[in-house]
């Protein structure tokens, strides 16, 4: 398993010429989403080939919704374990939401109730998953826009107990915590000090579209904002030095832009206590 430390970028089709031939020093590994390479062949396999040849690769799921209550399919799980095998993850992570409901897939990362019965079927679904895949399994915090039913606790605090609950790791979206505090009112660096640091495993940063109302929306289609760079030095003063993934998913600007966020990203990882 290749050791996974520094600054990372998401393996995506239009970066990947570069990313071969004139990737910046201070980009270390690559993350790969299985759903994106599993069973697809030609260009895929290739880009995947190419990238594993060249840097480390950590995975991070798109579809196990680690809210969902319908049992994963066993033969999608045997096939994601040969995979995770076969590119030498760490972890594995996927985002701490529902995607499908009565067996059809929503194509969406949709809030869970903050309540103590998701908290039991997450951790529930977290060991399903860890004895599936023989692998850590990381739960990362996502953007949401409305909260359904009533909450019986906070974000933070619901993180705080699948992580007590469970033997899952965190994977951190900073961005995401930035984009809910400011749309629901809250404040972001309080959310990052209730929650457990020491569970951290890696860092996502990515850019958001602001509207003319001032509303955020997670598109990771735009630079990283001066803020989220704040509240990633932030959050990296209470993690020490874990990985940190520079997540863009499209509107790809030319790739030296991607190339300096890198740079930047990795000047304030080296400023992080080891
Ligand atoms: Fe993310």
């Amino acid at each position: 398993m290749a050791r996974v430390e520094g600054v990372g970028l998401g393996l995506r089709a239009p970066l990947v010429g570069d990313l071969m031939t004139r990737a910046p020093p201070s980009l270390r590994w690559v993350e790969v989403s299985p759903e994106n390479h599993m069973g697809r062949g030609g260009f895929f396999e290739r880009m995947l080939a190419d990238a594993r040849g060249r840097f480390p690769v950590v995975t991070h799921g798109l579809s196990l919704g680690l809210g969902d209550r319908v049992p994963p399919d066993p033969a999608f799980l045997r096939a994601l374990r040969a995979f995770l095998e076969s590119v030498g993850t760490p972890w594995h992570s996927d985002h701490l939401c529902f995607g499908a409901v009565d067996g059809a897939h929503l194509h969406d990362l949709l809030p869970m109730p903050f309540t103590r019965e998701s908290v039991r079927a997450v951790v529930d679904r977290v060991r399903l998953l860890e004895d599936a895949l023989s692998l850590p399994i990381a739960v990362e915090n996502i953007s949401w826009y409305a909260h359904p039913g009533d909450a019986e606790m906070s974000e933070a605090d619901f993180l705080g107990e699948v992580l007590s609950r469970s033997d899952a790791r965190l994977l951190l979206d900073v961005n995401n915590a930035f984009v809910n505090a400011r749309n629901h009112g809250t404040d972001a660096r309080d959310f990052l000090q209730r929650i457990p640091a020491d569970r951290v495993v890696q860092i996502h940063v990515a850019g958001h579209f602001t509207g003319a109302d001032g509303f955020r929306i997670d598109t990771h289609g735009e630079p990283v904002c001066a803020e989220v760079y704040e509240l990633l030095e932030f959050a990296l003063s209470r993690t020490g030095r874990v990985p940190v993934l520079l997540e863009r998913d499209g509107d790809f600007p030319p790739f030296d832009e991607l190339a300096a966020e890198v740079e930047r990203l990795d000047a304030i990882l080296q400023r992080a206590s080891p």
